[in-house]
């Protein structure tokens, strides 16, 4: 079976938008989270679709589901975790108990405010875990990636910091979603982490990275764009605007 699962447990402090999570705001005709859930229905690759978000917002998912999906018989929607990570194991728990897991099963985790995710990133996701337990999909960098060396981002003046490396541009990568996974792989490599590196590792395939495991990369595209602010959304919305024109 190949499942996707879009992670739509986060809150969005970034966004700002207290009472209503970044997901669930509005993006031309309909919510963001129901662009990028459209893309995995269509795609007839994918068996079920598992919509991870807070508890709170369960009910909520569901009607909008009802709403703007015409054919939604392979959608569910469980609680997610309090980590990005903690969500893709909830859902992962949810397919377990519900269908069981065999070595073949494959997810698909996708970030439920990319909206502009294709199903030519899709295809090429599915085929690449082919060969390898661990995808993730990128973009080379085109901006210079400067490390300060802190595990924190400062806001404010940002004078009073430093520059600890400047990394070659030519070998960094911006890294998307989605990103694929042989379930019983994910699953064992993260029941292998201690508390400490599970907070440390807050990107999965950072998980088989860090073990030692291979990840391919598969070409992203710049405008599967994460949603994080406010200046993000207006760019989602000039994406949308220019598609509905041409
Ligand atoms: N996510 C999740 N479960 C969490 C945290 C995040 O499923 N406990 C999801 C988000 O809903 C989002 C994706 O992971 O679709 C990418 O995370 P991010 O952009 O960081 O979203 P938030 O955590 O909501 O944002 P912020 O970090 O600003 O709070």
């Amino acid at each position: 079976m190949i499942y996707a699962e879009i992670l739509a447990g986060g809150t969005g402090t970034r966004f700002g938008n207290k009472d209503l999570p970044k997901q669930y705001m509005m993006l031309g005709s309909k919510p963001i989270i129901i662009h990028t859930i459209e893309q995995f229905v269509i795609s007839p690759k994918i068996d079920k679709i598992i919509i991870c978000t807070p508890k709170e917002w369960i009910n909520y998912t569901e009607d909008i589901i009802n709403k703007y999906i015409e054919n939604y018989d392979n959608i569910e929607v469980v609680e997610g975790g309090s980590t990005r990570n903690e969500s893709i194991m909830s859902g992962l728990n949810h397919i377990k108990e519900k269908y069981g897991i065999t070595k073949k099963d494959i997810v698909v985790t996708h970030d439920a405010v990319r909206p502009f995710i294709n199903q030519r990133i899709i295809d090429d996701n599915i085929k690449a875990i082919t060969s390898c337990d661990a995808i993730d999909t990128a973009i080379p960098a085109t901006d210079t990636i400067i490390d300060t060396g802190l595990d924190t981002v400062i806001d404010g003046d940002g004078n009073d910091f430093m520059i600890e490396s400047i990394p070659n541009r030519s070998s960094l990568w911006y890294g998307q979603t989605p990103q694929t996974f042989k379930i019983t792989k994910l699953i064992d490599m993260y029941n292998s982490l201690t508390n400490e590196e599970k907070e440390i590792l807050t990107d999965a395939c950072k998980i088989f990275v860090l073990k030692g495991e291979n990840v391919k990369i598969v070409k992203g595209e710049t405008f599967n764009m994460k949603i994080t602010n406010v200046f993000d959304l207006k760019m989602a919305e000039a994406i949308l605007m220019e598609r509905l024109n041409d």
